[in-house]
């Protein structure tokens, strides 16, 4: 199978603007796949792993270049400078798998992430970009959720803002840094809202306020990647499922920030 044919396959049953971000970066589309690397964010040390491995495409869910769109333009950037050089010697095609992961029927970001966390439960669409109400079938408190978060997702440390201890089931998701965060956490039918990145004197404030007025409400902040990268992690592990003709590796990025108690 070659690099376009598969990217073409991920495309399908999703739908993007013309101008999306979903494009090949670097690397000849033509090439014939026989490794195939999967990661959350393309950083340099991933680049470096999956180039290692022998990787013919490398399909991520960020921007390599640190703007939505990778434009380089004439940015002068040394950091820039170096990575793209290693983008380009490496030789192995990069492809952004974004909006055609979040705009389709079932948003593959947001099922790999309840999926992990163990949640069952009805998922529907809001007026927000990537954003959803998810009723859980199981009640949880916003303390329970960042355990599991913890556990499960490994992520380091999630923070919570707001009611640790309301039994809720329904709830915001909106992973990544999505649009409506804080429509949806000032819903007064929403209880629990999910998110990458929040803005601390707004949104952190707002559920602290709301839960000492009496309310059950809660925000819980994940990191972007760790509120992301699950959907990545389903996703490789669906494509090693589905194409056995070329081997599948899931690459973890990491997150972006370290603790004193994790460096
Ligand atoms: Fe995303
Ligand atoms: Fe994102």
């Amino acid at each position: 199978m070659k690099a376009i044919e598969l990217i073409n396959e991920l495309k399908a049953g999703g739908s993007a603007s013309e101008r999306t971000c979903d494009t090949i970066k670097a690397g000849d589309a033509e090439k014939e796949l026989k490794k195939v690397g999967v990661s959350m964010f393309g950083t340099v040390e991933v680049i470096r792993q999956a180039k290692e491995w022998g990787a013919d495409l490398l399909i991520v869910h960020e921007p390599l270049y640190y703007n939505h769109m990778d434009v380089i333009g004439d940015d002068p950037s040394p950091v820039v400078a170096a990575k793209r050089a290693l983008v380009e010697e490496c030789g192995m095609v990069f492809f952004r798998y974004h909006d055609f992961m979040h705009f389709r029927d079932e948003d593959r970001i947001t099922e790999g992430e309840l999926h992990y966390l163990g949640l069952r439960g009805r998922v529907e669409k809001t007026p927000y970009v990537a954003s959803y109400l998810f009723t859980s079938e199981e009640p949880v408190t916003a303390l329970e959720l960042a355990q599991r978060m913890e556990r499960d997702l490994h992520i380091a440390h999630v923070r919570i803002a707001g009611k640790k201890d309301g039994k809720s089931t329904k709830i915001a998701a909106c992973f990544g840094t999505p649009g409506g965060v804080f429509e949806l956490l000032r819903d007064e039918n929403v209880e629990i809202v999910l998110t990458g990145e929040a803005g601390e004197w707004t949104l952190g404030e707002y559920a602290r306020d709301a839960a000492a007025l009496g309310m059950n409400k809660a925000l819980i902040v994940m990191g972007h990647i760790g509120s992301e990268r699950d959907g990545m992690r389903l996703l490789a592990e669906r494509l090693q499922a589905a194409h056995p003709e070329f081997e599948t590796r899931y690459f973890e990025c990491g997150e972006v920030y370290g603790y004193t108690d994790t460096v």
